[in-house]
């Protein structure tokens, strides 16, 4: 945060800049500059069409946020976490208590992204006065700076009535997982000429009543591609080709903390979960043995002071 005095003065600072102002006096600019990088911002995202591509994570806690936030444009608190966090079969389960709370982490734990939370199944659905309550909600109890909500056509009304209200909004087309049950599951969409014509008007008519972004999830490339370029937002895919201007995964995945199963979609960087059960098992070795906890990690019995003991 810079904040800066404006005086016409000789009066010093600790960091001034000089000026020649109408008096003819030098202006002096003081300031007193905290140098943090600031968060990226909507404005900032969405003037990033066509230029460098975005990158976007999840994330859902405070330390794995704080690992990915210098490296990434846009983290996504999505609700994804009812499955990653709470191994729950589908998104659904999820409410606002929860997105609130993983939302708060993860916004205390960085300075660098812009933290956009999803609003969770049956939080906007109902109406955009539902929808509004539910954003602001989220929005003043995180500090996050946007929310997503998932749907087509049938949001276009919703998210330009959270947009004049000053909540700006991700929309989420495509394979939309809170839909789950009337999708009939979670395979890749728009091979038919008829869903895709209905996925295209969906992600033109989120564009259009203002959302700032898109994601779009598990399509066909020619649809992605497009989309992309009849819409004047960034497009962030997720299983939607590298046609999209940007590209988000689930972190869990991206480390491969889930499953046997590797969706096409899903390039993993790393095999985590295979470290995570190696230690566990190491650990369990170690104690059932006896050679943990060892001497260096036993306190003795006299001390000489406190400061020892940390
Ligand atoms: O909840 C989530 O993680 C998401 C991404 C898959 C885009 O919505």
């Amino acid at each position: 945060m810079m904040t800066a005095q404006v005086g016409c003065s000789g009066v010093a600072g600790n960091h001034r800049s000089t000026h020649r102002c109408d008096t003819g006096f030098a202006m002096v600019i003081y300031m007193s500059v905290q140098t943090r990088v600031r968060r990226l911002t909507t404005t900032q995202i969405r003037a990033r069409k066509g230029g460098g591509k975005l990158a976007c994570l999840t994330a859902y806690t405070a330390p794995i946020a704080r690992l990915l936030d210098p490296e990434v444009d846009l983290l996504l608190v999505g609700d994804s976490l009812a499955m990653t966090i709470y191994g729950f079969p589908s998104t659904l389960p999820v409410g606002l208590g929860l997105m609130i709370a993983h939302g708060a982490a993860v916004v205390r734990a960085t300075e660098h992204a812009l933290i956009v939370v999803d609003l969770p199944f049956g939080s906007y659905q109902a109406s955009p006065g539902q929808a509004f309550a539910s954003a602001a909600q989220v929005m003043a109890a995180t500090g996050c700076g946007a929310v997503k909500l998932e749907g087509g056509e049938e949001m276009a009304e919703t998210v330009a009535f959270l947009v004049r209200r000053g909540i700006p909004v991700i929309g989420h087309v495509g394979l939309t997982p809170q839909a789950v049950n009337v999708l009939g599951g979670y395979r890749s969409r728009g091979h038919a000429a008829g869903e895709r014509d209905r996925i295209m008007r969906d992600g033109l008519a989120i564009a259009e009543a203002g959302a700032f972004a898109l994601v779009i999830e598990g399509v066909v490339e020619s649809l992605a591609r497009e989309l992309t370029a009849r819409v004047t937002v960034p497009t962030i895919g997720i299983g939607a080709s590298p046609a999209c201007d940007g590209q988000v995964l689930v972190i869990d995945d991206l480390l491969g903390l889930v499953g046997e199963f590797t969706p096409k979609f899903v390039k993993r960087y790393r095999l985590f979960g295979d470290d995570i059960r190696a230690a566990a098992r190491e650990y369990a070795e170690d104690v059932r043995s006896g050679r943990f906890p060892a001497s260096e990690h036993t306190y003795a019995a006299s001390r000489r002071s406190d400061a020892e003991d940390r």
